[in-house]
């Protein structure tokens, strides 16, 4: 059984790192190769995945530590290239394992294919005449993929919209409501809509303009709470610069600081993004389509008509500090980059998942403990002293430093509390000379 807490993993080398990872996911060094050779992606894989390949782009891909979903310990990859997000996602992930770690939740598979008819002679009575032939409509769009159909997926409703607009005129939207089951369901659905068009066009007397699945996934969500006693969110002497907060600060901090975003779009763009921080990172890692989840993410916060936050922090009537999260969650196990990016493999077997549920429940986990991460910083500390730290380290690489340099050029900016290019290389000179 996997555990995800590794202590001292922070300071160990990058092989010991491997090996430490390996012991505890029970994996064999072979299971996590890809994560040696800059993700295991050759340029020829590469070749036969996008068009005009030139070679391939490498991430850093660290692990997400301390999680707990569902009561399983799970050791999260976790690919991006911004610093202090695996530490707080881990950090926080500690201090939730504390209330019992993650309890997440998602729902049937169902994505949302859009078939856009226009030309319509009289929209209710199309309108109607669709729902009449619903049933030969989903028969047909459920024969299209016998793969799915043979795992329990296929289509499932058909609903219509009538859309006005001022450009075009009032136009029909058909909904075709597809269970995808392990699939992301681009593909599926895609396929679905277009060799529906025809019937629904012989049945409307329309025209069937646009078919392509909505990103908008508001029938496959994924949702994750935690409780977290307000003890564990002290901040105490060793970790403040400033001055030590008690748990109910912090908690309370919090509490604010999503009140903030919660009626505030501007803060709620910023919020949100601290969660996709986290969301994100795990869906590179998979070799999902982090663009759809961006995109679903936004839209989804937006479903009111006021863009706010995706996720709420409260407390319980024990003084807890309670955090939710529910957002759209379409990721796949199967197909596309998740199958044939080796990366994206080992991420599977590291994480030990068998469905594009128990991948979803994890993500919105990472996403919930990251966002916490970062209103906890906010709400104390700030997030630049941090931040900097290792910020400092990406500026002393880029001022020319190597080796053992490195930590020391980043280590004397944050001393001088100026963490900049021409410090970094005015302090390079200065201990090369
Ligand atoms: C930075 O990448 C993310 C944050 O701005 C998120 C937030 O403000 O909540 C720290």
């Amino acid at each position: 059984m996997t555990a995800s807490r590794i202590s001292g993993f922070y300071n160990l080398t990058l092989d010991e790192r491997r090996a430490k990872l390996a012991d505890a996911a029970a994996l064999s060094p072979d299971d996590l190769a890809a994560y040696v050779s800059n993700g295991g992606l050759s340029a020829e894989a590469a070749d036969h995945m996008i068009e005009n390949a030139i070679g391939t782009h490498a991430l850093p891909l660290g692990i997400g530590l301390n999680f707990v979903v569902n009561g399983r310990d799970v050791l999260v990859p976790m690919a991006i290239e911004e610093p202090s997000v695996v530490a707080g996602a881990s950090f926080m992930a500690k201090l939730a394992r504390a209330g019992g770690g993650f309890i997440a939740t998602t729902s049937e598979p169902l994505m949302i294919g859009q078939m856009q008819v226009i030309n319509v002679a009289n929209l209710e009575e199309a309108k109607l005449k669709l729902y009449e032939h619903k049933a030969e409509l989903l028969a047909e769009a459920d024969a299209i993929d016998p793969v799915l159909k043979k795992f329990g997926g296929g289509a499932r409703d058909l609903e219509v919209r009538m859309i006005e607009s001022s450009n075009i005129g009032p136009f029909l939207v058909v909904h075709l409501i597809y269970d995808v089951r392990d699939a992301m369901g681009a593909n599926a659905v895609n396929t679905a809509c277009e060799r529906l068009a025809p019937h629904v066009e012989s049945i409307t007397g329309g025209r069937v303009h646009l078919r392509i699945l909505s990103n908008l996934a508001d029938r496959r969500v994924a949702r994750a709470r935690c409780t977290i006693p307000s003890k564990e969110l002290a901040f105490g002497k060793g970790e403040s610069q400033t001055r030590p907060y008690s748990g109910e600060e912090v908690r309370d901090g919090i509490i604010a600081a999503y009140a903030f975003a919660a009626a505030d779009p501007y803060r709620a763009a910023t919020h949100n993004k601290g969660i996709m921080n986290g969301v994100d990172a795990v869906v590179i890692a998979t070799g999902n389509d982090w663009r759809a989840i961006e995109a679903g993410a936004h839209a989804y916060a937006a479903r009111s008509s006021k863009y706010t936050s995706l996720s709420t922090w409260n407390k319980d009537k024990e003084g807890n500090l309670v955090g939710t999260l529910e957002m759209p969650m379409a990721v796949g196990i199967i197909g596309g980059a998740t199958k044939v990016h080796p990366a994206a493999q080992a991420a599977i077997k590291l994480m030990n998942i068998k469905s594009a549920s128990e991948l979803a429940e994890i993500i919105v986990s990472v996403g919930l403990a990251q966002n916490m991460a970062a209103l906890r910083a906010l709400a104390t500390e700030g997030i630049q002293r941090g931040h900097m730290s290792l910020h400092a380290r990406q500026v002393a690489i880029a001022a020319g430093a190597s080796g053992d340099m490195i930590e020391k050029v980043a280590a004397q900016m944050v001393t001088e509390k100026t963490v900049r290019i021409d410090k970094a290389e005015e302090i390079l000179r200065q201990l090369k000379a």
